[in-house]
């Protein structure tokens, strides 16, 4: 089994180097072939997602990725841009469902900002459609037109969703509602957007095949106030790629910090790119502050759904939790009481938790 390993930009680097130390000590008989992504790739090749890249990642059997951006490429053309790398491979892919966990560690209850009983306890999955809507609809641009103020320049771009993209991710999420809670929450913008009414449709349209699974449909805007409001009322929650950008780093900082979560986007045969859910942290990078629980997590995600290696993933969450028992903590989760440590001294604590 070949993984490909893409750490990519800021402190990308610093937190695939923990996660593959774990892996490593798991013994599983990988193979892992590193590439660039990313801002580092256009630094080297002009591009963010070299040719090079994009066959090792078709090739793999699963794909780690750390992250990609920073501010020094934000005045590249869009086509250049680091984001660019990582929306070009969930394309190329097809890696269309995106599951991010967002679970509260008892541990870590003080280090949300909402008040411990809101969120502890907190375990819900959020499955965002990952390779349509308006982050890929054509026709997209900056044009000049005539508009009432006069010619200006436009921007524009289209919310486009086909039935059977709507199909395939929301079955994905009634599944996983089966091996959870048996919940679902279905969110949209039906009241103004057309994609979004065809969205409710086929849900509900699916929903048939599975009488098990309790259904619920909520407007995008009451969904990210009631998730602050009282978050444990919902198990999963299904929405398309812009919405689920969005109420997935919401619902992240309900646990305390997006520094824990990891994610999983999946293609239809289960073969996957796995990273952290949070960014590449330019003003952090290089300085061992950050915290490579996610992406280990994310290494676990990739044992159990690419690799069906259930024990291995259970392992390594056991020893996070184990490390988050002891005390140890990285800048973003620390409180007094508890003992600060960098990146390589977490994942230090976590070998030796395994
Ligand atoms: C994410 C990120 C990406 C997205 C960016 C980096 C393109 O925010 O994975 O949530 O918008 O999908
Ligand atoms: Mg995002």
């Amino acid at each position: 089994m070949k993984i490909c390993v893409l750490p990519g930009d800021g402190i990308g680097p610093e937190i695939m180097a923990q996660a593959l130390r774990v892996l490593r000590a798991l013994d599983l008989g990988f193979e892992y072939e590193e590439a660039l992504v990313g801002g580092s790739a256009f630094e080297a090749t002009g591009t963010p997602l070299p040719d090079a890249t994009l066959k090792l990642a078709q090739e793999a059997d699963a794909i780690l990725l750390g992250a990609v951006g920073g501010p020094q490429w934000d005045t590249l053309p869009r086509d250049q841009r680091p984001e660019r790398g990582l929306l070009g491979i969930r394309k190329a892919l097809g890696l269309f469902a995106n599951l991010r966990p967002a679970i509260l560690y008892p541990e870590l209850a003080n280090a949300s900002t909402l008040k411990a009983e809101i969120v502890a306890g907190l375990d819900i999955l959020i499955v965002r459609e990952l390779t349509g809507d308006i982050y890929f609809g054509q026709p997209r641009g900056i044009e000049m037109r005539d508009t009432p103020f006069g010619k200006e320049r436009v921007g524009y771009n289209t919310m486009v969703y086909s039935e059977s993209e709507i199909r395939r991710i929301v079955k994905v999420a009634f599944e996983a509602a089966q091996k959870r809670n048996k919940r679902l929450c279905s969110v949209d913008k039906m009241n103004v957007l057309e994609a979004t009414q065809l969205w409710r449709d086929v849900v509900i349209e699916v929903a048939r095949d599975y009488p098990d699974v309790e259904l619920s449909h909520m407007l995008v805007d009451n969904a990210a106030m009631q998730l602050v409001r009282n978050p444990k009322q919902f198990d999963v929650m299904v929405t398309g790629n812009m919405f689920g950008d969005i109420l997935s780093d919401e619902a992240s900082m309900l646990t305390g910090s997006i520094g824990m979560l990891p994610s999983a986007s999946l293609d239809a045969n289960n073969k996957g790119m796995y990273e952290p859910s949070h960014g590449s942290a330019p003003d952090i990078a290089g300085q061992d502050k950050a915290n490579p629980l996610a992406t280990i997590l994310s290494a676990a995600m990739m044992l159990r759904y690419t690799f069906a290696r259930e024990e291995a993933a259970q392992r390594i969450e056991s020893a996070v939790k184990k490390v988050l028992a002891q005390g140890y903590r990285t800048g973003d989760i620390f409180e007094p009481g508890t003992k600060l440590v960098g990146t390589r001294a977490m994942g230090d604590a976590v070998l030796a938790a395994l």
